[in-house]
């Protein structure tokens, strides 16, 4: 049983972390070279513990409790008792190998070493240490101690007793754990491409303007946001450099190319809501277009991008990323997606899916719209994925 948490960085991810290892109980040190930082992350998490027992969510002495067991420290040897040590530190190759160096050398050889990265590889992380089996990626989501979603990512030097281990006590925190492969985006950051990137697409082909296609989204597909309302809360900068980043990290796969019009708004600094405009005026409300409610039009849209993330959840299956059912928890727990891919493809019809790729493959000629050779498979086995 591991008793002491560490967390390295106490910025947002950070700080959510070590609130939820506290508040299941957990002694934890958490380490930032920033002594501000940690000022400023212990007055935020007082913040958070004084609403959720307005709340009624905790008790005054459970929140004195949580706050007693987190100790803030700027010494990164005081991370010595540690069993797991989850870094959150900025998104580095070179300041992550450095602390991971650092820890290999204060903890001991039991301790299990993560890393919540995004973007970089879990492998190229545990490249910096004498013993990488006690390597992994432990991908939360933002706000972490909200997010019910994990993704679990052992790399191709992590042992199974770390993999198991790590996945058994962030399970008994209550979170949903998913396991993935060590490949670019995970689960959730690739799979969830074409939500922004067709209808990008969509768009810039003059199909539809910003509102119709929310609306088509959110109203006839069940999303919770548009994907320009979700990219402009979001941040235009932040979406664009993770497209960038799998598009790059995927040999430039044309299925992840990025938009030149989402770009061009990072360019702009339409950011979003952070900047008051992004592909919305957010001082300027009457300023923004109505959505033109024509249901042909919307379930074309809404067809459209469906397909595409139903092909890129298939190949993520195809590709021994996860599972189906992992696949299918990863986006409706960790971007709250009404319905699983996979399932939502079995209900359309996986034929009427692969139907509709092949259409868009033979109209626009481009390895974009490429339908997977799993979905061929099973369609001609007429085979479904769970009903
Ligand atoms: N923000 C998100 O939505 C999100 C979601 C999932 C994963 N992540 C990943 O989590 C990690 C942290 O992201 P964040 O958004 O919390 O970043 P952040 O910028 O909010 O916090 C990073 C913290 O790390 C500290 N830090 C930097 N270098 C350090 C060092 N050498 N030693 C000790 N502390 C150091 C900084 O002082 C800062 O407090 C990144 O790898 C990111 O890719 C972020």
């Amino acid at each position: 049983m591991i008793e002491t948490i560490g967390v390295v960085g106490s910025g947002t991810m950070g700080i959510g972390i070590a609130q939820i290892a506290a508040q299941n109980g957990h002694q934890v040190i958490l380490h930032d070279h920033s002594e501000e930082q940690l000022k400023k992350s212990k007055f935020n998490l007082e913040k958070v513990l004084i609403r959720l027992v307005e709340k009624q969510k905790i008790t005054d002495s459970e929140r004195k409790d949580i706050l007693s067991r987190i100790l803030f420290t700027p010494k990164i040897s005081e991370l010595w008792p540690c069993g797991l040590v989850i870094e959150a530190i900025i998104e580095n190759i070179d300041i992550k190998h450095q602390i991971f160096k650092a820890l290999e050398d204060i903890v001991s050889e039991h301790c299990i070493l993560a890393s919540n990265t995004s973007s970089l590889s879990i492998a190229s992380i545990g490249a910096s240490l004498k013993n990488s089996n006690r390597i992994l990626g432990v991908h939360f989501f933002n706000p972490a101690p909200l997010m019910p979603l994990v993704e679990i990512i052992p790399s191709i030097q992590t042992s199974n007793k770390t993999t198991d281990s790590a996945k058994k006590i962030i399970e008994s925190w209550g979170k949903t754990v998913v396991l993935c492969k060590d490949t670019p985006g995970f689960i959730v950051n690739r799979v969830a491409r074409p939500f922004y990137g067709e209808a990008l697409r969509i768009y810039e082909e003059g199909i539809a303007d910003f509102a119709t296609i929310d609306w088509a989204l959110k109203d006839l597909g069940g999303f919770r946001m548009g994907p320009f309302t979700l990219m402009d809360y979001i941040g235009n900068d932040v979406n664009f450099a993770v497209t960038e980043s799998v598009f790059k990290a995927f040999f430039y796969d044309p299925r992840f190319k990025p938009s030149f019009t989402q770009k061009r708004y990072a360019e702009a600094g339409y950011l979003g809501r952070k900047s008051g405009r992004g592909y919305y005026d957010y001082n300027k409300i009457n300023n923004n277009s109505e959505p033109i409610k024509d249901k042909v039009l919307g379930t074309l849209i809404l067809n459209r991008v469906l397909c595409l993330l139903i092909n890129e959840a298939v190949d993520a299956v195809f590709m021994s990323v996860a599972t189906a059912k992992d696949v299918d928890l990863a986006m409706t727990k960790g971007v709250n997606y009404p319905k699983g891919l996979l399932k939502w493809g079995d209900e359309i019809g996986l034929e009427v899916v692969l139907n509709q790729l092949q259409k868009l493959f033979d109209f626009y000629g481009e390895d974009r719209y490429r339908p997977n050779p799993l979905l061929r498979k099973m369609v001609h086995e007429n085979k479904t994925f769970f009903i």
